[in-house]
Protein backbone atom coordinates (compact mmCIF):
# COMPACT_ATOMS: atom_id res chain seq x y z
CA UNK A 1 0.00 0.00 0.00
CA UNK A 2 1.19 3.56 -0.46
CA UNK A 3 1.70 4.44 3.11
CA UNK A 4 2.72 7.97 2.89
CA UNK A 5 -0.43 9.22 0.70
CA UNK A 6 -3.15 6.60 2.68
CA UNK A 7 -5.86 8.40 2.80
CA UNK A 8 -6.64 7.52 5.91
CA UNK A 9 -4.36 9.67 7.84
CA UNK A 10 -5.82 12.84 6.45
CA UNK A 11 -9.44 11.88 7.59
CA UNK A 12 -8.22 12.22 10.99
CA UNK A 13 -7.47 16.04 9.82
CA UNK A 14 -10.97 18.21 10.21
CA UNK A 15 -11.02 21.47 8.23
CA UNK A 16 -10.80 24.49 10.23
CA UNK A 17 -13.80 26.50 11.48
CA UNK A 18 -14.82 29.40 9.54
CA UNK A 19 -14.40 31.61 12.29
CA UNK A 20 -11.01 30.22 12.67
CA UNK A 21 -9.41 31.32 9.47
CA UNK A 22 -10.87 34.31 9.52
CA UNK A 23 -10.84 36.03 12.84
CA UNK A 24 -6.83 35.67 12.30
CA UNK A 25 -6.57 38.67 9.71
CA UNK A 26 -9.26 41.23 11.12
CA UNK A 27 -6.90 43.05 13.02
CA UNK A 28 -7.98 46.77 11.69
CA UNK A 29 -7.33 46.89 8.07
CA UNK A 30 -9.73 45.06 5.57
CA UNK A 31 -8.36 42.18 4.07
CA UNK A 32 -6.35 42.56 0.00
CA UNK A 33 -7.91 39.36 -0.83
CA UNK A 34 -11.43 38.06 0.86
CA UNK A 35 -12.90 34.99 -0.05
CA UNK A 36 -16.08 33.30 1.46
CA UNK A 37 -17.84 29.98 0.85
CA UNK A 38 -15.77 29.70 -2.41
CA UNK A 39 -16.39 26.55 -4.49
CA UNK A 40 -15.19 25.36 -7.46
CA UNK A 41 -16.44 22.59 -9.71
CA UNK A 42 -15.31 20.59 -12.64
CA UNK A 43 -18.53 19.13 -13.95
CA UNK A 44 -19.42 16.83 -11.08
CA UNK A 45 -15.96 16.88 -9.78
CA UNK A 46 -16.45 19.55 -6.47
CA UNK A 47 -12.23 21.02 -6.51
CA UNK A 48 -12.76 23.70 -4.07
CA UNK A 49 -16.04 23.69 -1.24
CA UNK A 50 -17.14 26.14 0.51
CA UNK A 51 -13.90 28.07 1.43
CA UNK A 52 -13.68 31.06 3.54
CA UNK A 53 -10.00 33.22 3.29
CA UNK A 54 -8.61 36.37 3.70
CA UNK A 55 -5.58 38.01 2.92
CA UNK A 56 -4.21 40.62 5.03
CA UNK A 57 -2.41 43.94 2.95
CA UNK A 58 1.39 42.87 2.98
CA UNK A 59 0.83 39.54 4.62
CA UNK A 60 3.09 36.41 3.59
CA UNK A 61 0.81 33.60 3.33
CA UNK A 62 1.89 29.98 2.30
CA UNK A 63 0.08 27.22 0.98
CA UNK A 64 0.87 23.41 1.24
CA UNK A 65 -1.33 20.73 0.06
CA UNK A 66 -0.90 17.00 -1.67
CA UNK A 67 -0.92 17.01 -5.49
CA UNK A 68 -4.56 17.72 -6.37
CA UNK A 69 -5.38 19.21 -4.05
CA UNK A 70 -6.67 22.30 -5.30
CA UNK A 71 -3.55 24.61 -4.80
CA UNK A 72 -3.42 25.73 -8.41
CA UNK A 73 -7.03 26.22 -8.95
CA UNK A 74 -7.61 28.44 -6.01
CA UNK A 75 -4.12 30.44 -7.35
CA UNK A 76 -5.99 30.77 -10.72
CA UNK A 77 -8.80 32.28 -9.17
CA UNK A 78 -6.97 34.63 -7.17
CA UNK A 79 -5.22 35.73 -10.46
CA UNK A 80 -8.81 36.63 -12.00
CA UNK A 81 -7.66 33.46 -14.25
CA UNK A 82 -10.31 31.69 -13.70
CA UNK A 83 -14.29 32.47 -13.18
CA UNK A 84 -15.99 33.13 -9.58
CA UNK A 85 -19.20 34.09 -11.18
CA UNK A 86 -21.87 35.08 -8.51
CA UNK A 87 -19.29 34.11 -6.02
CA UNK A 88 -18.34 35.85 -2.98
CA UNK A 89 -15.10 36.69 -3.70
CA UNK A 90 -12.75 40.31 -3.41
CA UNK A 91 -9.74 40.76 -4.97
CA UNK A 92 -6.91 43.51 -5.21
CA UNK A 93 -7.30 44.67 -8.74
CA UNK A 94 -3.63 45.06 -9.51
CA UNK A 95 -2.00 41.61 -9.08
CA UNK A 96 0.62 39.71 -11.18
CA UNK A 97 1.53 36.13 -11.04
CA UNK A 98 4.79 34.02 -11.22
CA UNK A 99 4.89 29.96 -12.35
CA UNK A 100 7.20 27.42 -11.71
CA UNK A 101 8.10 27.96 -15.13
CA UNK A 102 9.50 31.62 -16.05
CA UNK A 103 7.01 32.00 -19.70
CA UNK A 104 9.69 34.58 -20.37
CA UNK A 105 8.50 35.03 -24.35
CA UNK A 106 11.49 33.52 -26.27
CA UNK A 107 11.82 36.26 -28.96
CA UNK A 108 11.55 39.00 -26.95
CA UNK A 109 14.68 40.46 -25.04
CA UNK A 110 14.37 40.33 -21.40
CA UNK A 111 13.40 43.60 -20.60
CA UNK A 112 10.87 43.59 -23.17
CA UNK A 113 9.89 40.71 -21.62
CA UNK A 114 9.50 42.36 -18.07
CA UNK A 115 8.07 45.83 -20.24
CA UNK A 116 5.27 43.46 -21.62
CA UNK A 117 2.01 44.84 -21.29
CA UNK A 118 3.36 47.66 -19.86
CA UNK A 119 1.57 51.43 -20.09
CA UNK A 120 2.68 54.93 -19.67
CA UNK A 121 5.90 56.89 -19.64
CA UNK A 122 9.30 55.63 -18.89
CA UNK A 123 8.62 52.04 -19.65
CA UNK A 124 12.50 50.96 -20.69
CA UNK A 125 13.75 53.07 -17.32
CA UNK A 126 10.89 50.78 -15.36
CA UNK A 127 11.88 47.53 -16.99
CA UNK A 128 15.31 48.26 -16.42
CA UNK A 129 14.98 49.46 -12.47
CA UNK A 130 13.23 46.20 -11.80
CA UNK A 131 15.76 44.03 -13.58
CA UNK A 132 18.30 45.96 -11.48
CA UNK A 133 16.36 45.05 -8.34
CA UNK A 134 16.65 41.53 -9.33
CA UNK A 135 20.02 41.35 -10.32
CA UNK A 136 19.79 41.11 -13.52
CA UNK A 137 20.86 44.66 -14.76
CA UNK A 138 23.81 42.66 -16.48
CA UNK A 139 20.81 40.51 -18.91
CA UNK A 140 18.71 43.70 -19.61
CA UNK A 141 19.32 42.54 -23.65
CA UNK A 142 19.73 39.03 -23.10
CA UNK A 143 17.78 36.49 -24.60
CA UNK A 144 15.63 34.19 -22.25
CA UNK A 145 17.22 31.09 -23.60
CA UNK A 146 20.59 32.06 -22.31
CA UNK A 147 19.59 32.11 -18.97
CA UNK A 148 20.03 30.39 -16.34
CA UNK A 149 17.09 28.92 -14.28
CA UNK A 150 17.69 31.44 -11.27
CA UNK A 151 18.23 33.92 -13.73
CA UNK A 152 14.85 33.03 -15.65
CA UNK A 153 12.92 33.45 -12.46
CA UNK A 154 14.41 35.98 -11.68
CA UNK A 155 13.32 38.15 -14.58
CA UNK A 156 9.74 36.81 -13.87
CA UNK A 157 9.79 38.00 -10.38
CA UNK A 158 10.82 41.80 -12.09
CA UNK A 159 8.26 41.34 -14.67
CA UNK A 160 5.81 40.31 -11.61
CA UNK A 161 6.75 42.88 -9.24
CA UNK A 162 7.52 45.97 -12.43
CA UNK A 163 3.48 46.14 -12.04
CA UNK A 164 3.81 46.75 -8.13
CA UNK A 165 0.57 44.58 -7.47
CA UNK A 166 -0.95 44.29 -4.56
CA UNK A 167 -1.33 40.64 -4.68
CA UNK A 168 2.07 38.93 -6.21
CA UNK A 169 0.81 35.24 -6.62
CA UNK A 170 3.35 32.46 -6.97
CA UNK A 171 3.15 28.76 -7.76
CA UNK A 172 5.78 26.74 -7.09
CA UNK A 173 7.79 29.19 -8.08
CA UNK A 174 11.32 27.93 -6.71
CA UNK A 175 10.21 24.22 -7.44
CA UNK A 176 12.88 23.74 -10.36
CA UNK A 177 15.72 24.93 -9.10
CA UNK A 178 18.56 23.80 -7.20
CA UNK A 179 18.50 24.03 -3.55
CA UNK A 180 21.54 26.65 -3.64
CA UNK A 181 20.13 29.14 -5.83
CA UNK A 182 16.91 28.40 -4.08
CA UNK A 183 17.86 29.78 -1.09
CA UNK A 184 19.36 32.89 -2.85
CA UNK A 185 15.99 33.73 -4.57
CA UNK A 186 14.14 33.13 -0.98
CA UNK A 187 16.29 36.26 0.25
CA UNK A 188 15.64 37.72 -2.91
CA UNK A 189 11.35 37.57 -2.49
CA UNK A 190 11.82 38.33 1.01
CA UNK A 191 13.85 41.76 0.33
CA UNK A 192 11.45 42.79 -2.53
CA UNK A 193 8.77 41.41 -0.25
CA UNK A 194 9.72 43.74 2.41
CA UNK A 195 11.07 46.99 0.27
CA UNK A 196 7.05 46.65 -1.88
CA UNK A 197 5.06 44.97 0.64
CA UNK A 198 2.42 43.07 -1.58
CA UNK A 199 -0.15 40.31 -0.03
CA UNK A 200 1.81 37.23 -0.94
CA UNK A 201 0.20 33.60 -1.65
CA UNK A 202 2.65 30.91 -1.96
CA UNK A 203 2.19 28.08 -3.45
CA UNK A 204 4.90 25.65 -2.76
CA UNK A 205 5.45 21.58 -1.52
CA UNK A 206 8.62 22.30 0.23
CA UNK A 207 7.43 23.14 3.80
CA UNK A 208 10.55 24.53 5.05
CA UNK A 209 10.32 26.90 2.42
CA UNK A 210 6.82 27.89 3.68
CA UNK A 211 8.17 28.11 7.15
CA UNK A 212 11.68 30.15 6.36
CA UNK A 213 9.34 32.75 4.20
CA UNK A 214 5.99 33.14 5.99
CA UNK A 215 4.04 35.05 8.57
CA UNK A 216 1.28 32.35 7.81
CA UNK A 217 0.51 28.72 6.74
CA UNK A 218 -2.06 27.25 5.38
CA UNK A 219 -2.85 23.42 4.41
CA UNK A 220 -5.61 22.94 1.86
CA UNK A 221 -6.58 19.36 1.61
CA UNK A 222 -9.46 18.33 -1.17
CA UNK A 223 -10.16 22.19 -1.37
CA UNK A 224 -10.51 22.63 2.24
CA UNK A 225 -8.40 24.64 4.61
CA UNK A 226 -7.20 21.73 7.19
CA UNK A 227 -4.63 23.73 9.38
CA UNK A 228 -3.20 26.91 9.80
CA UNK A 229 0.00 28.22 11.34
CA UNK A 230 0.75 31.57 12.18
CA UNK A 231 4.73 32.60 12.55
CA UNK A 232 5.50 35.32 14.68
CA UNK A 233 9.46 34.32 14.97
CA UNK A 234 11.58 36.68 13.19
CA UNK A 235 13.05 35.12 9.81
CA UNK A 236 16.29 35.12 10.72
CA UNK A 237 15.58 32.81 13.70
CA UNK A 238 13.60 30.20 11.95
CA UNK A 239 16.15 27.94 11.39
CA UNK A 240 15.94 26.56 15.15
CA UNK A 241 12.34 26.00 15.26
CA UNK A 242 11.78 24.32 12.41
CA UNK A 243 11.65 20.93 14.00
CA UNK A 244 8.58 20.38 15.46
CA UNK A 245 6.60 22.13 13.58
CA UNK A 246 7.66 20.69 10.00
CA UNK A 247 6.77 17.23 11.78
CA UNK A 248 3.48 19.11 12.36
CA UNK A 249 2.79 20.51 8.91
CA UNK A 250 4.05 17.33 7.00
CA UNK A 251 1.51 15.27 9.59
CA UNK A 252 -1.27 17.71 8.32
CA UNK A 253 0.48 16.54 4.84
CA UNK A 254 -0.45 12.87 5.95
CA UNK A 255 3.65 12.33 5.45
CA UNK A 256 5.14 11.48 8.72
CA UNK A 257 8.85 10.79 8.86
CA UNK A 258 10.27 8.92 5.90
CA UNK A 259 11.06 5.35 7.67
CA UNK A 260 11.48 2.30 5.30
CA UNK A 261 12.05 1.22 1.78
CA UNK A 262 8.45 1.19 0.98
CA UNK A 263 7.71 4.74 2.17
CA UNK A 264 10.73 5.44 -0.80
CA UNK A 265 9.18 3.34 -3.33
CA UNK A 266 5.25 4.47 -2.46
CA UNK A 267 6.98 8.39 -3.46
CA UNK A 268 8.57 7.53 -6.77
CA UNK A 269 5.88 5.74 -7.59
CA UNK A 270 3.54 8.68 -6.89
CA UNK A 271 5.30 11.44 -8.66
CA UNK A 272 8.69 9.61 -10.63
CA UNK A 273 9.91 13.49 -11.93
CA UNK A 274 10.04 15.34 -8.88
CA UNK A 275 13.62 14.53 -6.80
CA UNK A 276 12.89 13.73 -3.19
CA UNK A 277 14.29 15.52 0.00
CA UNK A 278 12.88 15.03 3.01
CA UNK A 279 11.25 18.51 3.04
CA UNK A 280 9.86 17.75 -0.21
CA UNK A 281 7.82 15.06 0.56
CA UNK A 282 5.73 14.68 -3.01
N1 LIG B 1 -9.62 22.70 -16.22
C1 LIG B 1 -9.82 21.60 -15.49
N2 LIG B 1 -10.75 20.67 -15.87
C2 LIG B 1 -10.98 19.58 -15.11
N3 LIG B 1 -10.33 19.28 -13.97
C3 LIG B 1 -9.40 20.14 -13.55
C4 LIG B 1 -9.09 21.34 -14.28
N4 LIG B 1 -8.12 22.03 -13.62
C5 LIG B 1 -7.84 21.28 -12.52
N5 LIG B 1 -8.60 20.17 -12.49
C6 LIG B 1 -8.57 19.14 -11.45
O1 LIG B 1 -8.70 19.77 -10.19
C7 LIG B 1 -7.91 19.09 -9.23
C8 LIG B 1 -7.02 20.10 -8.53
O2 LIG B 1 -6.08 20.57 -9.48
P1 LIG B 1 -4.99 21.65 -9.08
O3 LIG B 1 -4.18 21.90 -10.30
O4 LIG B 1 -5.65 22.80 -8.44
O5 LIG B 1 -4.14 20.85 -8.00
P2 LIG B 1 -2.82 21.28 -7.24
O6 LIG B 1 -3.10 21.23 -5.79
O7 LIG B 1 -2.30 22.55 -7.79
O8 LIG B 1 -1.85 20.06 -7.61
P3 LIG B 1 -0.26 20.05 -7.88
O9 LIG B 1 0.38 20.12 -6.55
O10 LIG B 1 -0.03 18.74 -8.55
O11 LIG B 1 0.09 21.22 -8.76
C9 LIG B 1 -7.16 18.00 -9.96
O12 LIG B 1 -7.83 16.79 -9.76
C10 LIG B 1 -7.23 18.42 -11.41
O13 LIG B 1 -7.22 17.31 -12.26
MG1 LIG C 1 -0.61 23.08 -8.90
Amino acid sequence: MNALFDSRRFAQVAPLSRDAIVAQTQEGKPPAVRLRGFTRSFGDNAIIEDLDLDIAPGEFVSLLGRSGSGKTTLLRTLAGLDRADGQDVAIPSSRAVVFQDSRLLPWKRVWQNVALGLRGKDIRARAERALREVGLAHRLDAWPLTLSGGEAQRAALARALVREPQLLLMDEPFAALDALTRFRVHELVLRLWTAHRPSILLVTHDVDEAIALSDRILVLDKGRIVAEERIEAPRGERLAMTGALREKLLGCLGTGRIGDDDDLEAVFDDKPNIPFSPSNPF
